[in-house]
């Protein structure tokens, strides 16, 4: 019987290169999807999932992602005054519970590797959850949930893959496969940011990992990878050699809200979901077309 996955990380501290200049004051994942922060997505997701404790890996200047989540007594009372019970109860849903939400500084971007790293005292001795929040992702059950029940069933290590765009694979972390069956495969290999040709599979790790601890002792020898950077998916692939490693095609879309066109769609896909917008959004989204 495995230790049920209690807790996140998300790694926060990037730049947010490709949405500069408006991630310069604003964390990236805070930009807005409709209404609500990325992160306000991501984290429904993994309560959603069952997720008790969230440990974010912030960089300087990051404050405003802690304040997101904490209690605004003059916005919360102004909405009050006014009698704005809608707006107020939506503002209110994204506060952290008690103790539910660690905040840890990256000082120096060294790496993704070097972020899930930065967790391994809170995090201590169970399986626990890598999520990059910048890739939302949009399924029933949640993605996190999806890799939760795999985890459960294979009792290892799940790396969430899907495929990867046209030409674009060696932009990502890349999977090889035992064989490929169904959406759940066992994995023999996996490469952080492959040289063009040389891809193993076109399935890239999309933003949502299960993983036991062992992971943290490898992180911690860890040496720099692709891009100068410590990677990840350099320590999983050293730990692939004494655990199981199993990819995970989950069912749902994902957006990558790192990116302009991907922030753009996941603006419009959000708000064409939503019941009280849909009809407001088709009409303004056509009238442009
Ligand atoms: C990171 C991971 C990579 C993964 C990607 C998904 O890369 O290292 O394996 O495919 O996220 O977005 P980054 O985007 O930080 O270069």
């Amino acid at each position: 019987m495995t230790k049920r996955v209690r807790k996140a990380v998300l790694p926060v501290a990037g730049l947010g290169t490709r949405v500069l200049p408006g991630a310069k004051t604003t964390p990236k994942n805070l930009l807005n999807v409709v209404d609500r922060p990325i992160l306000s997505y991501v984290v429904e997701e993994a309560r959603a999932a069952g997720i008790e404790h969230f440990v974010f890996i912030v960089g300087r200047g990051q404050g405003a992602i802690e304040d997101y989540f904490d209690a605004n007594p003059e916005v919360e009372g102004a909405l009050e005054a006014k009698g704005k019970a809608d707006i107020l109860a939506e503002v209110r849903k994204d506060l952290a519970k008690p103790g539910e939400m660690s905040f840890v500084r990256q000082m120096a971007p060294l790496g993704l590797g070097h972020a899930v790293w930065c967790a391994r005292h809170i995090v201590g001795d169970e399986p626990f959850a890598v999520m990059l929040p910048d890739m939302l992702m949009a399924a029933e059950p949640p993605a996190l949930a999806q890799a939760i029940a795999a985890h459960e069933k294979t009792g290892g290590n799940i790396v969430v893959v899907e495929p990867a765009p046209e030409g674009e694979a060696h932009k990502y972390g890349i999977v090889a496969l035992e064989g490929q069956e169904g959406r759940l495969n066992r994995m023999t290999g996996m490469v952080e940011k492959p040289a063009p040709g040389t891809e193993p599979s076109n399935l890239f790790i999309s933003g949502r990992y299960i993983l036991r601890p062992e992971i943290f002792d490898l992180l911690e020898r860890q040496g720099k990878g692709a891009g100068g950077e410590i990677q990840l998916t350099d320590a999983m692939a050293e730990l692939m050699k004494v655990q199981d490693f199993h990819a995970l095609e989950y069912e749902g879309t994902t957006y990558d809200c790192g990116d302009k066109i991907g922030l753009l769609r996941a603006n419009v896909a959000f708000a064409l979901r939503r019941p009280d917008l849909a009809d407001a959004a088709r009409s303004a989204i056509e009238a442009l077309l």
